[in-house]
């Protein structure tokens, strides 16, 4: 059943600070206190899976992205073209606003700096910013509701999907997030690899005094989802978050972080 205070992509678009967003999780690498270490398990579990060999390929889609590039810092050393996309004008302006390196762009290089130590400072944070400026090709508005995501714009289906924290906003109800999966799945190539960050059994977070919902569900549900939408899920960790009594930011049982393979 749909939630009675579901936040509509509009909302977003109206009320979605992009800036108290950033300032709130993504200030350091040990993200917001309250939520636990989620950052630290994200980008670690990231490293592995590209550095593992398994996901590959030259292009990369996000999903999603808000005004986030904790994400893409870690998969610019492993695709040469990257797409990023978000429904909400404000949090592509951020992101278009960093690629052109503006005096007032979002500070990244806490969580970059701890990025380049988990890869084990082969490249500086330098050399990684001036990466991922030039290998995010397209800023693209999306809504993951329509049958083409990135409606009007269509493109070439990616090696690589990344999304996180996006579909279970997005989602009224089961059914809508089941679609969801669906239709962003026509952006990946068979054979290629979906990258998901989700949390479960979370029902709202918080950005400032603005709460927005976030579809419960748990980590049964998200399989069976895969499954029937020709998922094999390859790697899937988990962490346990913080005690729900002192969470005030949201109130997430635990994170998933897994990768899958779209069936060819
Ligand atoms: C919780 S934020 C996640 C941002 C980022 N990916 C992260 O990991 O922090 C949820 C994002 O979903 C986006 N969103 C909401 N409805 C959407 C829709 N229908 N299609 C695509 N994105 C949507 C919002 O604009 C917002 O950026």
């Amino acid at each position: 059943m749909a939630s009675s205070s579901f936040t509509e992509g509009e909302v977003y678009q109206e009320s979605f600070n992009s800036r108290l967003y950033l300032e709130t999780y993504y200030s350091s690498p040990l993200g917001c206190p309250e939520e636990g270490n989620y950052l630290g398990f994200l980008l670690t579990n990231l490293f592995n899976a590209f550095s593992s060999g398994s996901v590959k390929g030259q292009k990369l889609i996000d999903i999603g992205t808000g005004p986030c590039l904790h994400q893409l810092l870690v998969a610019c050393e492993w695709f040469e073209e990257i797409i990023v996309s978000d429904y909400t004008d404000r949090n592509r302006l951020e992101i278009e606003k960093w690629i052109r390196n503006d005096p007032d762009c979002f500070d990244w290089s806490a969580i970059g700096k701890f990025i380049c130590e988990i890869e084990g400072n082969r490249v500086s944070w330098t050399e990684k910013q001036e990466k991922l400026r030039q290998r995010i090709k397209r800023v693209l508005k999306c809504d993951v509701t329509s049958s083409n995501p990135l409606h009007p714009v269509c493109v070439e289906p990616a090696d690589c999907l990344m999304t996180s924290l996006c579909l279970e906003a997005a989602s009224k109800d089961q059914e809508t997030y089941y679609n969801a999966v669906k239709n962003i799945s026509t952006l990946l190539k068979p054979g290629g690899s979906l990258i998901m960050n989700v949390m479960l059994n979370q029902t709202f977070f918080r950005v400032g005094d603005r709460k927005f919902s976030y579809l419960a569900f748990s980590k049964e549900f998200l399989t069976k989802v895969l499954n029937e939408n020709d998922y094999i899920i390859q790697k899937l960790e988990i962490l346990h978050g913080p005690d729900r009594a002192t969470n005030t930011h949201s109130d997430y049982e635990s994170i998933v972080f897994l990768v899958a393979q779209k069936q060819i």
